[in-house]
């Protein structure tokens, strides 16, 4: 029976880790084991992990695997993926190695506009809410000027606050619409920082201007906020070729394969069911970049899918077409990045992933990313279309099911000769493993 405790956050690490153990599990010492396994010996290290979040009792480890061959305008590529999931990373180097032998990836960032909003609501004649916006928007920006200096230095800052009139959607709501230029920083804090100053500035000035009543000067600030959707963060990456040279396999010719391919990208386009787990394949690899480089993979996620249903249904993230004998694949998707500020300058590998690709800017990042969620795509619509999927996920999955029942190196290697001609399932595996442990 679990109890409620006060005060949790104020124990030290092994206070807490002691209330949990002794409150949660049946056998205490062996949770904490557990805990301290994954605990780093190096206590710098350790303690900056501790600091990340609240609360720490340990570290959860994925593995960081790399994709190499990756050839993206011109420029080689290795891509650090941080992933738990089989088959992810061969596939993406699968595709990185199918598409250098045919020129490799071309990629171009389209904008990098990323959004905030003030959400406030406003009892009163619209018109004088439009004098008064437009008589202090100067001020507005004005006022964030400590908070924008240095990023206008670099180039960036606030491009431009709209007021929007929201009142159709509900009673008195209206927003400041901003826009801005955050270079290589995801921008987060920057954005928020100068919202929060434009709500201050747009409530106290609304006391002072005249054309307003006394209930007109009472605007209500709801909130001030980023928007994570960034239809206008947009990054374009394509492959290319001629059908005959997508030929692999004697038994499909190239042209053959080009058309099933593009019907299976038509399907996701046209069919939500599909699309869904089409787009799911897609953010394997954009997940796992974004998180091998520190980036926000919900961010990423939650605007992503918002962007594949911007025209009312949702659908494939990916095209693809034959155009006379050329085939054609490509993604256009919004990607808020970031290369400075947040984990990047923080956590030593992400410092180590970010030096693997040259030390990107937040532009060449998205350019990268886009790149793995295109290759992953390839390789599943690859399978998919040919082979199907579980033969090469189950040949991956066969060493987490021996790396379950704590097979030898020995082991491994036999069964792994073994599965090379035999269907891989969890029983087959578990089967043959016992065969072999019984001497059969
Ligand atoms: C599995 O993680 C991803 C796939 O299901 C993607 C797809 O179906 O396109 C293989």
């Amino acid at each position: 029976m679990s109890k409620s405790i006060a005060g949790f956050s104020k124990l030290s690490k092994s206070k807490k880790i002691d209330w949990i153990v002794d409150t949660y599990f049946s056998n205490a010492e062996s949770a904490k084991g557990i805990l301290k396994q994954y605990w780093n010996t190096n206590e710098k290290l350790q303690q900056l992990h501790d600091e990340f979040i609240e609360n720490t009792i340990t570290n959860y480890y994925l593995p960081l695997g790399v994709a190499p061959n990756f050839l993206i305008n011109d420029t080689l590529y290795t891509i650090p993926m941080a992933i738990e999931e089989s088959s992810v990373v061969a596939a993406a180097s699968k595709a990185a190695k199918f598409w250098l032998d045919r020129g490799g990836f071309k990629t171009t960032v389209i904008s990098t506009t990323k959004i905030g909003q003030v959400h406030f609501t406003y009892k009163g004649d619209f018109d004088k809410l439009k004098a008064f916006f437009n008589a202090i928007k100067p001020k507005l920006i004005d006022d964030t000027k400590s908070i924008t200096a240095n990023m206008e230095k670099r180039g960036g800052g606030i491009l431009d606050i709209e007021l929007r009139n929201k009142t159709t959607e509900i009673a008195n709501y209206y927003q400041l619409h901003a826009s801005f230029e955050t270079l290589d920083a995801m921008g987060a804090n920057f954005i928020n920082s100068c919202l929060e100053q434009f709500a201050k500035t747009f409530k106290s000035e609304a006391r002072d201007f005249d054309l307003f009543s006394e209930e007109e000067k009472e605007i209500d600030i709801v909130m001030s906020i980023l928007s994570n959707y960034v239809p206008d963060c947009l990054v374009r990456a394509e492959v290319s070729c001629n059908v005959d040279e997508l030929f692999e396999n004697p038994a499909v010719s190239g042209k053959a394969f080009a058309e099933k391919f593009v019907q299976a990208v038509h399907i996701a386009e046209k069919e939500p069911y599909r699309a869904v787990t089409h787009n799911k394949g897609i953010m394997n690899g954009i997940d796992a970049v974004v998180l091998a480089t520190g980036n926000d993979f919900r961010a990423v996620e939650a605007c992503v899918h918002a962007y594949a249903s911007r025209n009312g249904q949702y659908s494939s993230l990916t095209h693809a077409e034959i155009d006379g004998d050329i085939f054609k694949f490509w993604i256009e998707i919004p990607l808020a990045l970031g290369t400075v500020g947040g984990l990047t300058s923080l956590h030593p590998l992400v410092k180590l992933a970010l030096e693997l690709l040259h030390k990107p800017s937040a532009k060449e990042l998205m350019q990268i990313v886009a790149v793995a969620g295109l290759a992953q795509n390839f390789a599943a619509l690859r399978s998919l279309t040919t082979t199907g999927i579980q033969q090469g996920h189950m040949k991956m999955h066969l060493m987490n099911i021996l790396n379950q029942f704590g097979a030898t190196d020995t082991e491994k290697k036999a069964l792994t000769a073994h599965f090379k001609n035999n269907t891989v399932t969890h029983s087959a595996v578990v089967e043959a493993l016992q065969n072999l442990r019984n001497g059969a």
